[in-house]
């Protein structure tokens, strides 16, 4: 079991705090303030406080904020798996439901965390699936698929543990460039809910 910060107390943050206590680890949720969180009846820190002793976190704060974040706490990171949630949505409307990104096609937001953060283990997940399918989806369609991504071969492989505890199935792409193509599968996967409030799907990978 593992000692988890989650740094980020917003939807993301509250259920995947509350998936990995149902599953025994020890959870933190941390934000800025170290504020009570409503519906939330563990242990609540600010986001250095939460990452103390943590081997595993999960950051799940606002994109545009993430690399400013993860630089603040390089030291406290330095070793631990991070699953990166984050998206690098812009602050601009979407164009006929597809959201605009800040960042260009050949980068992604995880490549600019790990180089803020070169000690910390960033492995890409749950960014392309809404909160609510976040913890054990149940869908018809069978076990979705997870895509992850990040330079640490046995940090992918305990994200791939944490990740079919929680439901799925994993799909590792290998290093954290392929955050490049994991990170816009969030805008595919928001335009049917932008556009029609459809946000019950998630991807799987087909194979014969
Ligand atoms: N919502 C979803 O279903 C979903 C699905 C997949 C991926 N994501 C991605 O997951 C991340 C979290 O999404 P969310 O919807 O849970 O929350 P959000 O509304 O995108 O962000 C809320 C979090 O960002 C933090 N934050 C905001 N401004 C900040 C600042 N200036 N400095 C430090 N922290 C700041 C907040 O801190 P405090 O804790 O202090 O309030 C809070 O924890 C986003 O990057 C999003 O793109 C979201």
């Amino acid at each position: 079991m593992s000692t988890v910060a989650i740094l980020g107390s917003g939807l993301v943050g509250q259920t995947l705090a509350a998936g990995l206590r149902d599953l025994g680890h020890t959870v933190t949720i941390g934000s800025r303030t170290g504020k009570e969180i409503d519906g939330w009846d563990g242990a609540t820190a600010t986001f250095a406080d939460a990452l103390s002793g943590a081997d595993l976190a999960v950051l799940s704060v606002k994109g545009t904020v993430a690399e400013e974040l993860v630089a603040s706490l390089a030291s406290q990171l330095d070793g631990v798996v991070v699953l990166d949630t984050t998206n690098p949505i812009a602050d601009a409307a979407p164009t006929d439901g597809v959201l605009a990104y800040f960042t260009g096609p050949n980068e992604s937001l995880l490549e600019r965390l790990q180089a803020a953060a070169p000690g910390a283990r960033f492995v890409k997940a749950f960014n392309s699936v809404g909160s609510g399918l976040m913890v054990k989806p149940a869908l018809p369609g069978g076990t979705p698929t997870m895509f992850i991504a990040g330079n640490d071969e046995g940090a992918r492989s305990t994200a791939a543990e944490v990740i079919v505890s929680l439901g799925w199935e994993v799909e590792d792409l290998g290093s954290a460039v392929a955050a490049r193509a994991i990170e816009p599968l969030c805008m595919l996967w928001c335009i049917p809910g932008l556009r029609d409030n459809d946000w019950a799907h998630a991807f799987k990978l087909l194979r014969p």
